[in-house]
């Protein structure tokens, strides 16, 4: 039984981060969605409006749970039961600081494995912060993310169409 932990801010979750949940599905027997706080980041959504809407988004995969998780994210991956770390890539941009977050997990802790997948090249550019911003400019973001995450997002920014 191989479980991979899903960490990130998912604020909000995006067809991006629904396309790596699929495909860690296809690898792993169990994929836990963690979602997390990120020091640096300011949520428009509460933490749990974003698991809500991540379950919600998730509703027809199988094996897949939603978490909220603090602290290190090494020590929630042992709590957790799980083996290793999923993180996406996109683009070079992402690379230097998802080496450094790898590196300094498996320095915490020897066996924090971490692995990347790439979303598929129609979401390669879709990130939580791109989509915002589009929506706070009235630009069309329901194609950017799941259906219960546009309705949430419309409302959250009042820009619903
Ligand atoms: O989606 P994000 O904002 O890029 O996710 C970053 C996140 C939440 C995975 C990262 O900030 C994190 O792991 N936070 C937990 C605290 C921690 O362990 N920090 C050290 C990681 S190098």
């Amino acid at each position: 039984m191989k479980t991979v932990l899903y960490p990130g801010s998912f604020d909000p979750f995006t067809n991006g981060h629904l396309d790596l949940v699929e495909r860690a599905g296809l690898l792993f027997d169990r994929v836990i969605v963690g979602v997390a706080v990120n020091a640096a980041k300011s949520p428009i959504f509460t933490m749990q409006e974003r698991c809500d809407l991540i379950r919600e988004s998730c509703a027809a995969l199988e094996h897949v749970e939603v978490v909220a998780i603090d602290g290190l994210l090494v020590d929630s991956l042992e709590r957790l039961g799980a083996d290793a770390v999923l993180r996406g890539l996109r683009a070079f941009s992402d690379f230097e600081y998802e080496l450094q977050m790898a590196l300094l997990n498996r320095n915490l802790k020897r066996q924090c494995e971490t692995i990347f997948m790439m979303p598929t090249l129609k979401n390669s550019f879709v990130s939580s912060t791109l989509v915002k911003e589009v929506a706070r400019l009235g630009g069309n973001y329901q194609e950017y993310v799941p259906m219960p995450v546009a309705r949430a997002l419309g409302k959250k920014l009042g820009v619903e169409k």
